[in-house]
């Protein structure tokens, strides 16, 4: 059976909003379902037809993200579910194969998105591509190496989240571009950041913001809320939990930092999604206080191959011919030679003998910089036709900060 694909006109929102709600289980209070319909891009949605109803849905946002040395036109991926009635006759695999036309066709060579469950998206050439950390960390036991940065030209300022939007918007616009995978906020998505509905601070308390400054403005600020709590002797143990911590440099960052380690009448952070080289790891002087789960964060699929392979700065020289394999966009499925240093990339179709074998969703792993290729490798995920081919393109495609988007689309 199949299902007419098409995307959808704004009268039909409440009718894709309920196929969301019955896949996620998920009942959007108003201002979220009004924020959420306001970022919708509604000639960027797609949706899978049975009759007059819709079956299945999905939307791409057009994100401008970091990539190694540059930025880029991603298509952000957003709003999968198929109707529990509708599951495993094939609705996502159509809407995901007539999705990737439709950025290619727009001209984005890169898709990404945040999978609910990681099982899903590797069969239609995804690559988990970014890594984030999520810890708690006890106050008490939070000192700093003795040569943590210190400016004393930087003070702290209180503020109303709400208040300071202008600032916090400029000090993102300078750190957005540092770090592979993280991607523009247009002003719904800072909407959404700064939502503070009763329902948004589930027990918290309303968002705060403490930001660092010098003279010359505004060098990094931390988003959080502190839910307050006093133990059964009565000593004080509130728990903060961080949503964003961003600095332009490092002694605005360890001041942050401080100011929420030292916070009176908390015991520990909750630090939702950090960054797996977060800079927090070296300045303390006990890691191991640092109490850290690993998952899987942002996934990435290269849509042309050798667009997105060249539209990226590589860190070392490489010459490969790469047999890249690639079910669902066919048109990357053959052998490339992308030879690369410093400077510049090419990367030209050919019929040589290739170096190494590759699925599409392996390089997609690779593209931000997370290095991941000599792990599949090791795992047997991909072929190695000439020694050492796989390290060398591994090295040349790695990157420094590692990818992290830091922010669900
Ligand atoms: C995930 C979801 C969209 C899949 O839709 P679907 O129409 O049932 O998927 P399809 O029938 O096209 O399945 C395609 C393949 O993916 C597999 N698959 C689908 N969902 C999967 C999951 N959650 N875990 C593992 N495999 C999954 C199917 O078994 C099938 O495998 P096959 O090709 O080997 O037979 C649907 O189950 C859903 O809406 N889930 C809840 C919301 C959600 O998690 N959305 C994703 C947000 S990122």
């Amino acid at each position: 059976m199949t299902y007419p694909i098409r995307p959808i006109d704004e009268s039909e929102w409440p009718a894709f909003l309920r196929v969301l709600e019955e896949g996620f289980g998920w009942t959007p209070h108003p201002q979220q379902g009004a924020r959420f319909k306001a970022e919708t891009e509604f000639d960027r949605t797609l949706a899978a037809f049975d009759g007059d109803d819709i079956a299945g849905v999905t939307a791409v946002l057009s994100l401008t993200m970091t990539v190694p040395g540059g930025q880029l036109p991603v298509g952000g991926v957003t709003s999968v579910s198929v109707l529990p009635s509708h599951r495993r006759r094939g609705v996502l695999s159509a809407l995901m194969r007539r999705q990737l036309a439709d950025i290619r066709e727009r001209g984005e060579s890169v898709a990404a998105l945040y999978a609910s469950e990681a099982p899903i998206y590797s069969r239609y050439g995804y690559g988990r591509a970014a890594h984030e950390l999520s810890f708690r960390i006890n106050k008490h036991a939070s000192a700093f190496v003795a040569n943590a940065p210190q400016d004393p030209s930087l003070r702290l300022r209180v503020a109303k989240p709400a208040d300071v939007r202008a600032d916090l918007e400029k000090l993102f616009a300078t750190v957005v571009t540092r770090r592979p995978g993280r991607y523009e906020r247009k002003p719904h998505a800072w909407d959404g950041v700064l939502a503070d509905e009763e329902a948004d601070q589930r027990g918290a308390g309303p968002l705060r913001s403490v930001l660092a400054e010098d003279g010359a403005g505004v060098r990094g600020y931390a988003l959080f809320r502190i839910k307050s709590s006093w133990d059964g002797n009565g000593v004080p143990d509130g728990e903060l939990k961080l949503y964003e911590l961003e600095a332009a440099d490092p002694a605005a960052y360890a001041l942050l930092w401080r100011s929420l380690l030292d916070r009176d009448l908390v015991s520990k952070i909750d630090a939702g999604t950090r960054p797996v080289d977060d800079p927090l790891i070296a300045l303390l002087a006990d890691q191991r206080q640092l109490r850290a789960s690993w998952s899987d964060e942002l996934w990435v699929r290269l849509v042309e191959v050798d667009r997105a392979l060249t539209s990226r700065a590589y860190s070392a020289a490489v010459d490969v011919v790469i047999e890249v394999e690639d079910d669902v966009c066919p048109w990357n499925a053959r052998r490339w030679r992308l030879t690369a240093d410093p400077t510049g990339a090419e990367c030209k179709p050919v019929e040589d003998q290739p170096d190494l074998t590759v699925p599409v969703n392996a390089l997609g792993s690779a593209y931000l910089g997370d290095g991941l290729l000599l792990e599949s490798l090791a795992a047997g995920l991909l072929r190695e036709h000439s020694p050492g081919a796989v390290r060398s393109l591994a090295t040349a495609l790695s990157w420094s900060p590692k990818p992290w988007a830091g922010l669900t689309f």
